[in-house]
């Protein structure tokens, strides 16, 4: 009868939706930080003629998509809404449009069934991603996390909480990537085109800038793409096909990301030391980067990463940190609203 056990309130599914940017996202995760399902609905064909995340046209696809999305978690988890004791969505950082999808469907979700609501913070989603699975992270530890829209460090000693180290003061480390491979007329999203990229290539072929601002824990990394402007020659050629076979591409990407890696190694280093930490865990999209996982290796720290789908925005880190958080008891968040900037 486990279908019917199931049934019952009090399995500890917690169902958590994400839509802060251009991804969809629904997963089901238990109390124990079991991910049950984890779907993710990428919207990155959608965007990638322009280059970017256009916020009107990820909104409409949001709404398009959620209820199947949710759909599909709850079929992969072989649950239905009878088996959730709880509904997490994320209520920002992100585009205020797309955030408010979410938290417009995880209210109706939780509302049509009398249950609790959390609004989870998307940063704690990404820091306390390395707590889900099997083989969980144990405060106290390190986090950096590294996307297209943030890139920090923070120090974790209650997975209730983070505090932020160190922060990028201009570009975030994945939109580096992303604008480095723009120039070198590469698709979007850039990072892994330059990590395949680079792997064919000398790292030390072109020397691009490791900035460091400051005697604190913050990057930098607008003056890197900057400088690859100026070795590429100011012409945006690429764009219009010119000289392409001309130009040591690999080369540059690899060069290129081994600046970023360094800027992240560097400071993770530094923040290991100074807080004297044992344990890191990596997150945000970047966290896929081969030379960045690779490398994390010679820090003398215990290194977590999360497989990629965990790394990159999704659900089962809202669900997760939900764990963790307040939730908010049915009715009183009918009026909760979603925040672009927390
Ligand atoms: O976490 P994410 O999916 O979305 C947010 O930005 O929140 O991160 C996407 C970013 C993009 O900038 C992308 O270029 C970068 O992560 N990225 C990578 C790699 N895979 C994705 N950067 C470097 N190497 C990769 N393999
Ligand atoms: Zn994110």
């Amino acid at each position: 009868m486990a279908h019917g056990l199931r049934g019952a309130r009090g399995d500890g599914l917690i169902l958590g939706l994400e839509t802060s940017c251009d991804d969809t996202c629904a997963a089901l995760v238990t109390r124990e930080g079991v991910v049950r399902a984890n779907v993710i609905a990428s919207q990155g064909l959608l965007h990638e003629r322009y280059g970017g995340v256009v916020p009107e046209i990820a909104s409409r696809q949001h709404l398009e998509v959620i209820d199947s999305v949710v759909d599909d978690a709850l079929e992969h988890a072989g649950a239905t809404l009878a088996d959730v004791e709880q509904v997490a969505v994320t209520r920002g950082p992100g585009l205020i449009g797309a955030l408010l999808v979410g938290v417009s469907t995880a209210k109706a979700l939780a509302a049509s069934r009398g249950l609790p609501l959390a609004p989870v913070d998307h940063l704690h989603g990404h820091v306390t991603a390395s707590m889900l699975g099997d083989d969980p992270i144990e405060p106290p530890y390190l986090a950096l996390v590294a996307s297209g829209g943030h890139t920090f460090l923070a120090r974790v000693d209650d997975p209730s909480e983070y505090r932020v180290l160190g922060e990028t003061l201009d570009d975030a480390a994945g939109e580096a990537f992303d604008k480095g491979a723009r120039l070198l007329g590469l698709g979007y999203p850039g990072g892994p085109e330059i990590d395949r990229l680079a792997r064919d290539g000398d790292p030390s072929a072109f020397e691009f800038p490791r900035s460091q601002p400051g005697e604190g824990l913050d990057f930098s990394f607008s003056g890197l793409k900057t400088s690859l402007l100026y070795t590429l020659g100011t012409e945006p050629f690429f764009a219009h096909g010119a000289k392409k076979g001309s130009v040591p591409v690999a080369d540059l990407a690899a060069s290129y990301q081994r600046a970023i890696v360094d800027a992240l190694l560097a400071r993770l280093a530094q923040a290991l030391e100074r807080e004297g930490l044992e344990r890191v865990a990596l997150g945000g999209g970047v966290a896929a980067n081969r030379e960045l996982r690779e490398r994390a290796g010679e820090l003398g720290a215990r290194v977590w990463v999360p497989p990629i789908e965990l790394c990159t925005d999704n659900a089962a880190m809202i669900a997760g940190a939900a764990r963790f958080g307040r939730a908010i008891p049915y009715p009183e968040y009918l009026d909760l609203d979603a925040a672009a900037r927390l």
